[in-house]
């Protein structure tokens, strides 16, 4: 057994020993193999090193109490890879191939997934990018998809305790733009506006609708949602973030399990006071509570700056407990990894 200090990981690239690659060339997918080597040798006309012709996704595998372990909805960030590749003219990763390859990395780097009840994960990372020679704009001929994996801990480094948000003057996404897909570009963009949060001590930004600048869109690495004082849980509504499965989950969760009506819709920036409770939820950032908004001059306190609220609290076990396979998932959530 490898020796890591499970309890105290952050969320850091840690080199494991196995990982996924296949090559698509001449309009189809190669075989894909496990190798040890964690560095891409590619052409430097790469697509992806000039134009941004790159995507990629994010998901976790959990160690369960009976020591088998569990991925989330991994069907989900399949489609939404090839939702981002769609957008980014790259070649399909059929479904299949995706999840085999996902499975493959965990297995072979079984060691690496933390012990139950340590609060840490396996965080996977799936990454297509185009390469080969090309100079012109335009679609690359080849392509690489690869799968590599590392054992994190919390995103934001207050776990279950609050921080606190800045708005950001910035844009991460155009209206019309590539905000919906998980793709380079976006983060690239949140880099700047991401430092000078943390600069200020913040966990991060939070981005407003680029139109208008009055509506909430997102963090910079995970959804917004908020809890009414009339218990409704409401999650922006907008096509240029990204279309996060955490924040479906917890729609789902919220209705189904704790009774409250969910929805997607505006969350404006001048309308904080409706909340009794705000997170951040996404794969790396799971529930991470808000304890407040800095906006301008106004900072804005939901429940509190130092202790969870009660219903995130609710919402975290029930989506954790189902994660950790400790609380009986909706049909389909939870692949076995065998
Ligand atoms: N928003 C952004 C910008 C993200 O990078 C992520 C992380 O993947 C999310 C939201 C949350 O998405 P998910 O819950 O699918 O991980
Ligand atoms: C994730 O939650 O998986 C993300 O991709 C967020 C961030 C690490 C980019």
């Amino acid at each position: 057994m490898v020796e890591i200090d499970w309890a105290n990981l952050g969320f850091d690239y840690m080199y494991t020993p196995f990982r996924y690659i296949a090559t698509w060339k001449d309009g189809k997918w190669g075989e894909g193999k496990l190798t040890g080597d964690n560095v891409l040798h590619i052409s430097e006309g790469s697509a992806a090193l000039h134009y941004g012709q790159q995507c990629f996704e994010g998901l976790k595998a959990y160690r369960c109490k009976d020591d088998s372990i569990n991925l989330f909805r991994v069907d989900e960030n399949s489609k939404r890879l090839n939702k981002s590749a769609e957008r980014l003219r790259m070649p399909e990763v059929p479904e299949d191939m995706f999840i085999d390859a996902v499975k493959k990395v965990v297995l072979a780097n079984d060691e690496y997934v933390p012990p139950y009840g340590t609060g840490a994960t396996l965080y996977l990372r799936p990454l297509l990018i185009g390469v080969g020679d090309a100079i012109g704009v335009h679609p690359a001929q080849e392509y690489i998809f690869t799968v590599f994996c590392m054992p994190v801990g919390a995103y934001f480094k207050g776990g279950l305790t609050p921080t606190n948000f800045i708005t950001s003057k910035y844009d991460r996404a155009a209206p019309n733009g590539t905000g919906a897909s998980k793709v380079g570009g976006n983060y690239a963009a949140s880099l700047l506006p991401g430092e000078e949060a943390h600069q200020r001590k913040f966990s991060d930004c939070i981005y407003l609708d680029p139109a208008t600048h009055t509506k909430i869109e997102e963090v910079g690495s995970a959804n917004f949602f908020g809890i009414t004082h009339d218990d409704k849980f409401i999650t922006p509504l907008s096509p240029s973030i990204l279309p996060s499965i955490t924040k479906y989950s917890l729609l789902y969760l919220a209705e189904h399990r704790l009774g409250l009506e969910a929805l997607e819709d505006d969350v404006y920036i001048d309308g904080l006071d409706e909340f009794k409770e705000a997170g951040a939820c996404g794969t790396a950032a799971v529930i991470s509570p808000i304890g407040g908004i800095q906006n301008g001059d106004d900072f804005h306190v939901f429940y509190s700056e130092t202790k969870v609220g009660p219903v995130i609290t609710k919402l975290y076990n029930e989506l954790t407990g189902i994660q950790y396979g400790d609380v009986e998932a909706p049909e389909g959530w939870i692949f076995k990894v065998e």
